[in-house]
């Protein structure tokens, strides 16, 4: 039985104060629901202080990305063991809003996804073994734009980048440790949610992916949330379903309320 993890992706949202804030809003509201995991993703400069008011809460703490050297000169990013340092037990890769989609016209996406950091299955992949190495799981987003629906090519593309994010990593480890987020890029902070049935049959053919670069074994064990849009008013039915082990939740982890509405509907 897959332990269901909802985790809360704040983005560039929140500063040092209203992190706090909301962490103590939260925390009533979520008590004694350990059969959830979860887990939210402040922006960098909130982790350190955030993570000092979470003993005890059993909720995780995760950064939004990181770099996969340890230490070096490579101005403005954060390492693993530096997130680490920091509190962090969890790291977002691969997320839509830092990866690359370069050369491929993608006349759907906004001016905000177009400013993309160029993040790519390769980064992904050196940035999951490096989370692993640094004892963190990481939470590998996969997801097609909606130019890429509309030619037919979400499972092509869903598992080249799972296959493109686990290569060279142990089956052991993916099986323990590896979360994968299904976020259609269409679905992502545009309050159009993916049908539930939809989001259920991607996350399979996610499923499907570690099973064919594994066994069927690291397959079941691996998690796959649902990311895009989800809402209290939507996540009992996503969250319901058999492949959707959880969510990654943007907009609405912002709200202590609709975070933890969220979290109960995962129960
Ligand atoms: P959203 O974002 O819930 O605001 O759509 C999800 C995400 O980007 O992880």
């Amino acid at each position: 039985m897959r332990k269901k993890i909802i985790a809360g992706n704040w983005k560039m949202n929140k500063t040092i104060g209203e992190g706090l804030a909301l962490v103590e809003e939260l925390k009533p509201l979520i008590a004694g629901k350990a059969y959830v995991e979860v887990v939210i993703c402040p922006p960098y400069t909130a982790l350190y202080a955030i993570s000092q008011v979470l003993g005890g809460t059993g909720i995780g703490l995760g950064a939004q990305e990181a770099f996969w050297k340890a230490s070096g000169a490579y101005t403005s990013q954060i390492s693993l063991p530096m997130l680490a340092d920091a509190g962090a037990q969890y790291v977002i890769l691969g997320h839509s809003e830092t990866r690359g989609r370069f050369g491929v016209p993608e006349p759907e996406l906004t001016p905000d996804l177009l400013r993309t950091f160029g993040e790519t299955d390769a980064g992904v992949n050196i940035k999951a073994q490096a989370t692993l190495a640094a004892g963190l799981i990481p939470i590998l987003c996969v997801g097609e734009t909606l130019s890429e629906r509309q030619r037919g090519e979400t499972d092509d593309v869903v598992r080249a980048q799972v296959l493109g994010a686990l290569a060279g990593i142990a089956g052991a480890a993916v099986a323990e440790k590896v979360v994968f987020a299904y976020e259609p890029v269409w679905a992502i902070g545009t309050g159009e949610t993916c049908a539930a049935d939809e989001a259920d049959r991607v996350c399979g053919v996610v499923r499907h992916a570690v099973e064919m670069a594994y066994d069927q074994t690291v397959a079941e064990a691996v998690r796959i949330q649902y990311g895009g849009s989800m809402k209290p008013d939507n996540a009992a039915d996503l969250l319901s379903r058999p492949n959707i082990d959880g969510g990654l939740i943007g907009g609405a982890s912002l709200k202590a309320a609709d975070f933890a509405a969220i979290v109960t509907a995962a129960g």
